[in-house]
């Protein structure tokens, strides 16, 4: 059984990264971004608003987690929702039995997100730290958006990355930050291939292979 929690702030790379890793692997990935996302757009689809903790935490709990694959969650709108349905405690607390089970399965899973290695998974085998400048997340989630036709502007995304940066490192329940025993990568200068041989050596390392 393994378990490789991958946290991070948001366009670093680690969606990518996690589902490779998953992948060399044979594990599960589950990225947790996406339930904070579909809490996030179930409640303003319910017309309550985002902050509201009573709908917030009623959409926690109905969750449905074939829901999860509705690309439309992958959108820039879902992302600064998520960020802010995932200040509620209670709305965390409500989606830690869901994350955990998905890494309790029987060989382990990778899952991606803020908390893991702090949170989900403490006693994770290995945990990495992605991070990348700012203005090269912009790009990367920019070039995403434009292949996807989706109608932005590389400002307004740095704007959205520095906001929601800021958010989810500075609430009080489950901080993005990186757990005392992560290994931190920096894909600022990488390309996947590159950021991905360095995350496999990384784990390989930590897990002694
Ligand atoms: O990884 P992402 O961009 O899809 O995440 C969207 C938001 O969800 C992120 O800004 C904060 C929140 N989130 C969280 O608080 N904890 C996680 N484990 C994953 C995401």
């Amino acid at each position: 059984m393994m378990i490789i929690a991958i946290d991070g702030p948001a366009a670093s790379g680690k969606g990518t990264l996690a589902k490779r890793i998953a992948d060399l692997w044979g594990l599960p990935c589950l990225d947790t971004g996406l339930l904070y996302r579909a809490v996030a757009r179930n409640v303003g689809a319910r017309g309550f608003k985002l902050n509201d903790v009573w709908a917030a935490l009623a959409a926690a709990r109905s969750l449905d987690p074939s829901e999860l694959c509705d690309p439309a969650l992958r959108g820039p709108k879902a992302g600064d929702g998520a960020s802010i349905v995932a200040r509620i405690p209670e709305v965390r607390a409500a989606l830690l039995a869901y994350q955990r089970a998905f890494a309790g399965q029987p060989g382990g899973a990778v899952l991606d997100g803020r908390d893991i290695g702090t949170v989900v998974c403490p006693a994770a085998d290995a945990k990495i730290y992605v991070t990348a400048r700012p203005d090269v997340r912009a790009k990367r989630r920019y070039n995403e958006y434009i292949a996807r036709s989706e109608p932005v502007t590389y400002e307004v995304i740095l704007h959205d990355i520095l906001k929601r940066d800021e958010r989810d490192a500075s609430r009080e329940s489950a901080p993005m930050r990186p757990a005392q025993d992560a290994c931190l990568l920096d894909t600022s200068d990488l390309d996947i291939e590159a950021a991905f041989d360095a995350a496999v050596g990384l784990i390989k390392r930590k897990i002694g292979q």
